[in-house]
């Protein structure tokens, strides 16, 4: 099938460049530092019409980090994850020659909370000499490429998602269960719809989706491994490589990601900035 979904709308003060006909866009001719209402207007009509924006050279310290993303909305503070003592609202993802960690796994963020994030501002301090890429996809094109009838299948089913998949691994089971008081498993609907484009996306995680709602555990997991199969087309992602000072922003409600971990013992790190979203319908 021939991919391409992305118009190229006029902007007046940002460039704006399509990185694939599918998903992702960068933009220059913009400081993050030194913004102003028409420019943020339009980063914002960009971000909703290329789902993941990538910016080159944004030399930002930690506070001009969390500043640009306040921009959009209210931050969370993530339950699991080390952030940084001074600014809790930032969490660090950080790989060493003695340490690995890295989300290789396709999922949106943090799909466990009853409203899961809008989005992620995700910073680039310290990059690998090679590897270390993240690849985006786009949900809403996922929806779309599904055949009619699977379509009509899963409109109105949901997933239960927990915190405990990803985060409760070798975590003793009594405290599994005391944080799962404080963050009970989610019903989310499979099929959601965007509050801002009115666009249908699947709504996944294969990070936290535990099973699909009324179904018996085999149903669950065959039509959960049909629809995680969605995101691995390549005709609805892009791949970015990342600069030290590189930003991805990516919209948490229409797309999936999945960092490549092929960096070996490359130091990588990357910081990230969260907005609070609403409650997926
Ligand atoms: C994330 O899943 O938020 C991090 C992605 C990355 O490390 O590239």
């Amino acid at each position: 099938m021939r991919v391409d979904t992305v118009g190229v709308a006029d902007y007046d003060r940002i460039r704006v460049e399509p990185i694939t006909g599918s998903i992702g866009a960068e933009i220059s001719n913009v400081d993050l530092r030194d913004l102003d209402d028409e420019i943020l207007d339009e980063i914002q009509d960009a971000w909703m019409a290329h789902k993941v924006l990538f910016f080159h050279d944004q030399d930002l310290t930690q506070q001009q980090h969390v500043d640009y993303v306040s921009w959009f909305g209210e931050l969370e503070i993530h339950p699991f994850v080390k952030n940084v003592e001074a600014h809790p609202e930032i969490i660090v993802i950080e790989s060493t020659p003695e340490s690995f960690s890295a989300a290789e796994t396709w999922h949106s963020d943090v799909t466990f909370r009853e409203s899961p994030p809008l989005g992620s501002v995700l910073i680039g301090r310290k990059i690998p000499k090679w590897g270390g890429d993240t690849c985006f996809a786009n949900m809403t094109l996922a929806y779309e490429m599904l055949s009619d009838a699977v379509k009509e299948e899963i409109d109105g089913m949901y997933a239960i998602h927990s915190y405990a998949k990803a985060f409760g691994t070798g975590v003793p089971a009594e405290e599994v269960e005391q944080m799962r008081k404080k963050f009970p498993d989610q019903k989310h609907p499979l099929v959601r719809t965007h509050p801002v484009t009115g666009q249908k996306s699947l709504f996944m995680a294969r990070n936290f989706m535990l099973t699909i709602d009324g179904m018996t555990p085999d149903e669950s997991r065959s039509l959960r491994h049909r629809l995680y199969e969605q995101s691995q087309i390549p005709e609805l992602q892009c791949r970015f490589r990342w600069r030290q000072n590189s930003i991805a922003q990516w919209d948490n409600r229409c797309t999936q990601h999945y960092a490549v971990p092929d960096h070996g013992g490359g130091h990588r790190r990357v910081e990230r900035v969260t907005l609070v979203g609403d409650r997926p319908v």
